[in-house]
């Protein structure tokens, strides 16, 4: 695989090391934390990387530069790997410059199709479909994979392209999505029956090569939308309301960034999580490189409990009095729900927290309808919970949780496992580790450096 490199050469190794192991999917590795028994021992101070879920549709969105794209604050995980992967796979040059900051140059691309293998690997990867149609007026991918959390299916992208003059077809499990040569993809208005994030920026980015006005209604609102058009907008775009339930944006030409680069903001799942952690097993935990301003319902939340949080500029700081128990932190309901409301992926990591509070708390998934099947192998550690439906669990707490063997199930809840293990007494095994990777980078040493007794063994 060709990555051209003008950085330095350990980074370049570990890179391509990195890419290879995309590909490897026998090398799965395991994680061993000793717990900490419920007390609060954790100390230091845990930076956040950049956003996952800002990374990928930035990436995406260099297709629609004429010039060259940098972006920076990138997040070492496999995820980026993968769509850096796709786009050298559609003929893009990716250069990685220094830590953590890239150059990517598009217009050499000289296909429209995404690879299947690595399409399968991540939700997203279909952001790239809305540059690539708006660019090259053709595009062809596979259902996107990911996290098994729902149906997650794919309508509102379709049916937006096919509102802005596309056709859309399915060849032997293929999407093939065209407007014909020459042309040019139509303004439209689309309205999302479910506000959809990845959907969202995969139109808006698809308008600002088409042709007149396209709104999309009913928009999602994640503050990672906003920052990325904000920069659009700074290198040619026009897009308004982003942030907003109603994105307007008006077509125009490829984009040029100039001498700019587009830095990715903070990972507020991570940030969340680390705080969930903080909450349940620190002393005095600062959390580094994060927005507060973005983490309102899971501050306030936390707050209701209990939990004493001091808010910086670009900081969390934990302190927890050692008199106060997790059993003196009181039960919340919890319903998730699109941002600003209280977010789907630090559902889990939130569960772990309800099982040491005391009382008992109801939790509500709305967004996804198989985000809940962790819940077992919590119950084996010793949680009380009861299933209600496949949306709802009831948790009755202050529980002790035991060490055990387990399994992650997805992303966010593979973190929550680490959490769970972390708090629980005796020593826990967090097997064939498949996700972590994808989305935290260098987890066990940034959580060795707050006090957790963590070790990586490699598969
Ligand atoms: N939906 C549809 N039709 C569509 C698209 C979505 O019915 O065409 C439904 C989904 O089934 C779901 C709801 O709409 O019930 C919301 O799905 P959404 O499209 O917003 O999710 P996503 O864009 O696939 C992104 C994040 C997820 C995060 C969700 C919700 C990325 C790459 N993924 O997924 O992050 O949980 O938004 O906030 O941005 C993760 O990082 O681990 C992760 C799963």
């Amino acid at each position: 695989m060709k990555v051209k490199n003008v950085g330095i050469k350990n980074d370049f190794l570990r890179h391509s090391q990195q890419k290879k192991a995309i590909f490897d999917e026998n090398k799965k590795d395991k994680f061993i934390i000793k717990g900490l028994d419920g007390k609060k021992k954790l100390n230091g101070k845990i930076s956040v990387a950049g956003a996952k879920n800002a990374a990928l549709p930035a990436f995406a969105a260099s297709i629609l530069f004429r010039d060259r794209f940098c972006v920076s604050n990138v997040p070492n995980i496999k995820d980026v790997d993968s769509i850096n992967a796709l786009l050298e796979k559609l003929g893009a040059v990716v250069e990685k410059q220094i830590e953590k900051k890239y150059r990517i140059v598009t217009d050499k691309i000289k296909s429209i199709i995404l690879d299947t293998e690595i399409s399968k690997k991540m939700r997203g990867s279909i952001v790239l479909t809305g540059p690539l149609l708006a660019r090259f007026g053709k595009v062809s991918f596979p259902h996107p994979g990911g996290c098994v959390i729902g149906a997650r299916p794919i309508d509102a992208f379709l049916n937006g392209f096919q509102k802005m003059g596309a056709k859309v077809q399915n060849r032997n499990g293929k999407y093939i999505v065209s407007i014909g040569r020459n042309k040019k993809l139509k303004g439209a208005k689309i309205f999302f029956n479910k506000i959809s994030v990845t959907g969202t920026e995969t139109l808006m980015l698809a308008g600002i090569l088409a042709k007149g006005r396209t709104v999309i209604e009913n928009a999602a609102l994640e503050p990672e939308i906003k920052h990325l058009a904000d920069f659009l907008n700074s290198c040619g775009a026009k897009i308004k309301g982003a942030g907003t339930s109603t994105i307007e944006i008006i077509g125009g030409n490829l984009l040029s960034a100039g001498n700019k680069a587009y830095k990715i903001p903070p990972d507020r799942i991570e940030a969340g999580s680390f705080l969930i952690l903080g909450a349940l097993s620190a002393d005095n935990l600062e959390i580094t490189n994060c927005d507060p301003e973005h983490m309102k319902a899971l501050i306030n939340i936390l707050r209701n409990s209990g939990v004493h949080i001091i808010e910086e500029k670009n900081k969390i700081i934990i302190k927890n009095n050692r008199k106060i128990k997790n059993k003196d932190f009181k039960c919340v309901d919890i319903k998730t729900h699109e941002y600003p409301g209280f977010p789907t992926d630090l559902q889990s990591p939130m569960a772990i927290y309800l099982t040491q509070v005391s009382g008992k708390s109801l939790l509500f998934e709305t967004i996804f309808e198989g985000r809940l099947n962790y819940i077992d192998d919590l119950i084996k550690m010793g949680a009380n919970i009861i299933m209600r439906d496949t949306h709802r669990i009831m948790i009755k707490g202050p529980t002790q949780l035991k060490g055990r063997e387990l399994v992650g199930k997805d992303l966010r809840a593979e973190f929550a496992f680490f959490i769970a293990a972390i708090v629980a007494k005796g020593k826990s095994i967090i097997n064939n580790v498949r996700y972590i990777d994808r989305g935290y980078e260098q987890i066990e040493k940034r959580l060795s450096d707050i006090g957790v007794n963590i070790q990586r063994i490699n598969g």
